[in-house]
């Protein structure tokens, strides 16, 4: 275990690292103040300099940095050095519009590798581990993140990327990995594939998942403990701030995924305020970049819901699993719901599966909320007792969550596989 022990920063005192923060702060807005006309007319619109920064908490008075921005300076207007010192450029595919672009100079693929490296570690891999990578590989940033990072560490990376389920469990069988990098509903449709093909996926040679980019309950960590006899732990990130490896979940704890504070300074502000709250309280997560070259990123929006908690197995804060983004977030009838509230209760129900989409329509002036989830496998879905278990699971929503939910039962498979980021809400109420 100590043979490959942790860098002295994830143990430093919090003087030091707050010391090494606060450089690295200053460096970065000026950096970004001095050659990226995007941030310079931004802070000079709000009459901010980069020298007003005299302490971590002068960060509060720069102004925010949303997808927007990117958005608007499409593709490469906010990058902070010449496109020719780029090494590297990803995108995020997002829902609407054009993508998000952004992109890396050698010594940005560098600093990504070290705290993929550091995150894959903490996740409980050695050097010389097996791992095979799932999250795809192209313009996201989940294949090539982990590609690199697991590759530093001196593991053995085989990458398969998203898809060819029947494959990946063929290799998976053959190969034998110790580790798998991937969503985790795709590890339940991987799963999924496991049983069709005869086999029980507990007696896998997985000893370790590390899942992310999508939110997923601390129930479904168990679920996919139990069935797959792995710990699952949770790895966070996103493209605009560098891609996963931004936190990442210590195996000794898997308390909430631990932030590399030393590359990336998390904010918790009240979303509709904009005002910072304190640690420990609700709101929306805010990074800023401490290291990066080519697009440094100053106080950007994640839009995902969190809290900063103390630091337990490391010196640098963590951030509780995060339960939804406000882009997830639906209103039925006045009530904020969040799918992962849905699929905490599903997970208590024996007889359902883990597949789910909530499909929010309109009736006259009033919005539904139809949960389309699937019954295990061995249980046919117009069954008396699969029946049974969608009126408690309509009766707990309503009872836990405070909505009318109409349970619309699936056979196996009835519910879309997605091989990356599972698209938990499908909105019909514009197209009605
Ligand atoms: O999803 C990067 C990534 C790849 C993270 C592989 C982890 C593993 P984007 O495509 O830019 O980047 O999406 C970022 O995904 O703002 C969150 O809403 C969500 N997300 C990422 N990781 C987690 C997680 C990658 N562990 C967006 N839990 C983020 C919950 C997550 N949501």
């Amino acid at each position: 275990m100590n043979s490959f022990p942790l860098e002295a920063i994830e143990t430093a005192g919090i003087d030091e690292l707050r010391a090494l923060q606060l450089k690295r702060l200053q460096a970065t807005l000026a950096h970004a103040y001095a050659n990226s006309p995007v941030y310079r007319a931004k802070f000079d619109q709000e009459r901010i300099h980069p020298k007003d920064c005299r302490t971590l908490a002068d960060l509060a008075k720069f102004p925010f940095t949303t997808k927007q921005d990117l958005r608007d300076s499409y593709p490469f207007g906010m990058f902070a050095v010449p496109r020719e010192q780029c090494a590297r450029i990803h995108a995020s595919s997002g829902t609407t519009g054009k993508p998000t672009v952004v992109g890396y100079t050698r010594n940005d693929i560098d600093t990504w590798s070290h705290v993929m490296a550091r995150s894959i570690r903490a996740a409980g891999a050695r050097p010389g581990d097996l791992v095979h990578v799932s999250y795809g590989y192209g313009l996201f940033t989940g294949g090539l993140g982990a590609h690199y990072g697991a590759e530093r560490l001196g593991l053995t990376v085989v990458p398969f990327g998203g898809g060819q389920t029947e494959r990946q469990v063929q290799l998976i069988n053959d190969f034998r990995p110790d580790i798998i990098m991937v969503t985790p509903s795709y590890m339940l449709a991987i799963a999924d594939e496991f049983e069709r093909q005869g086999l029980d996926p507990a007696q896998s040679s997985l000893r370790l998942g590390i899942f992310g980019a999508e939110p997923w309950t601390n129930d479904m960590r168990e679920a996919i403990e139990r069935r797959m006899g792995l710990d699952a732990v949770d790895i966070y990130g996103l493209s605009e701030v560098m891609g996963p490896g931004v936190a990442n979940e210590c195996l000794e704890t898997k308390d909430g995924p631990t932030i590399w504070e030393d590359h990336f300074y998390p904010e918790i502000i009240d979303p509709e305020t904009g005002e910072l709250v304190a640690d420990g309280e609700l709101g929306e997560l805010v990074f800023t970049s401490l290291t990066k070259e080519a697009l440094p990123i100053i106080r950007y929006r994640t839009r995902d819901l969190t809290r900063l908690l103390p630091g337990t197995a490391r010196t640098m804060r963590r951030m509780e699993k995060i339960t939804g983004r406000s882009d997830d977030m639906m209103i039925v009838r006045g009530v904020n719901v969040f799918p992962t509230q849905i699929e905490e209760l599903i997970l208590k129900r024996a007889e359902l599966a883990p597949h789910y989409q909530c499909i929010l329509t309109r009736e006259g002036p009033l919005d539904c909320l139809t949960v389309a989830v699937e019954t295990r496998h061995d249980l046919a879905h117009d069954s008396a007792p699969a029946q049974a278990a969608a009126e408690r699971l309509a009766h707990e929503i309503k009872t836990y969550i405070g909505t009318s939910a109409r349970i619309e039962l699936r056979a196996c498979g009835g519910v879309e596989r997605s091989m990356g980021k599972a698209k938990r809400v499908l909105d019909q109420r514009k197209a009605a």
